[in-house]
């Protein structure tokens, strides 16, 4: 039988039609389902994980005070737009030219879309529910090469924490090129990234010091860090000295910036290497260029990632050598109200939508 033919024409979907409120995200029931192309799989969405990409590019923060919204790398936003990046589900169709997928397998999706044929060039990269449609839907259509099989005995609601959050972490890691030598320093621990951070930096044998909400402490030493500290210490230096032995570390991960900022950079010791993935607590710091070149430290900014981390990632999930946390899930049709929760910021791990009450 045509595989098609099991496939209904419409899906349910949320589409985000401009920038601003919760408001313009519309729940619709009769989203075309989209059809693959000859490279391209379809996949039937059970969980996808929420990010703050999705909350920035509504809000407008990614413009940076202009008036034209912009996606995260500056390019004009279409509207309207199904968002979501972190997809778990099954394959339902296959693109002609897709050769290692068949319908019925269990999948996650890198949500980097890499240029065909420059797939190494960060600058022609898309990224899944912000320049293409993405997971708060039924279905989603990626790239073959973008669909992962994944044998694992967790639920599709746990799978979808891993992709952005987990990616984004190896990818900072690798910049700083993390060993088991290092002390890293790493902020927004109780996050989707900063938890990632934690497993991600204790798989390699890094010693782990963790900043975070005074009431997360708890669950942020229970992922793995060796110590934790509260997101406003004070004077880190002496935090850092009395939980560690020492007022320096080698690597901070840090993906909150904001007033914080100067304290961090003046934490690494000769040589170190600062990487940075987001600001959630504002993207303006203060930057006193002595600490900078008279401490020889190097700088790298991480977001998209290159090929072959994602595949590294589904290795370690199979492996269970990272775990997800699952904060919460909500049905589909309450996208809003998850997201309200995920900018709460109460939890600990990531907050998923799931097309199914009992996926
Ligand atoms: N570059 C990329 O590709 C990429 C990918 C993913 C995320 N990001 C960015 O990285 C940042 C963190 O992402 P995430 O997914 O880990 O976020 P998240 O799950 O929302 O966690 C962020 C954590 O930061 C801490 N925090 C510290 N100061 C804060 C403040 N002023 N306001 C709110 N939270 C504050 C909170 O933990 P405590 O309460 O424990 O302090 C919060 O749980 C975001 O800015 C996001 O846009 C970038």
């Amino acid at each position: 039988m045509n595989p098609r033919a099991t496939v209904p024409s419409k899906m349910r979907a949320w589409a985000l039609t401009g920038t601003g409120s919760q408001d313009r995200l519309e729940f619709r029931t009769d989203w075309p389902t989209p059809t693959p192309g000859a490279d391209e799989v379809l996949v039937r969405v059970q969980a996808c994980g929420l990010n703050n990409t999705d909350v920035n590019v509504r809000r407008g923060w990614y413009s940076r005070g202009e008036p034209q919204p912009v996606a995260w790398d500056g390019s004009e936003l279409e509207f309207p737009r199904v968002q979501g990046a972190d997809v778990a589900g099954t394959v339902l169709e296959v693109g002609r030219r897709v050769e290692n997928l068949r319908p019925g397998q269990r999948v996650l999706i890198d949500p980097w879309l890499r240029d065909r044929d420059d797939p190494h060039n960060p600058g022609k990269c898309r990224y899944l529910g912000s320049e293409c449609d993405g997971g708060f839907a039924d279905c989603v259509v990626a790239d073959g090469r973008n669909v992962h099989a994944i044998e694992s005995d967790l639920s599709a609601k746990e799978l979808a924490t891993f992709a952005t959050s987990y990616g984004t972490a190896e990818n900072m890691l690798d910049h700083a090129r993390v060993t088991g030598a290092d002390t890293v320093l790493i902020t927004g621990a109780s996050g989707g990234v900063g938890s990632a951070l934690i497993q991600l930096a204790r798989r390699r044998k890094a010693r782990i010091v963790a900043l975070c909400g005074a009431d997360k402490r708890d669950q942020v030493a229970a992922i793995g860090a060796h110590a934790v500290l509260p997101r406003d210490p004070g004077d880190l230096g002496r935090a850092l000295r009395e939980s560690m032995g020492s007022e320096r570390v080698d690597v901070v991960a840090d993906v909150v910036g904001g007033p914080g900022w100067p304290r961090l950079i003046r934490s690494l010791a000769r040589g170190g290497r600062y990487t940075c993935a987001g600001a959630i607590a504002g993207p303006r710091v203060e930057l006193d260029l002595r600490n900078l070149y008279l401490h020889d430290l190097t700088f790298t900014g991480a977001t998209v990632t290159p090929p072959g981390l994602f595949a590294r990632l589904v290795r370690y999930i199979e492996a269970g050598e990272i775990r997800p946390l699952l904060a919460a899930s909500y049905q589909l049709e309450q996208l809003r109200e998850a997201q309200r929760a995920f900018i709460e910021k109460r939890h600990v791990g990531n907050i998923v939508v799931t097309t199914k009450s009992d996926t």
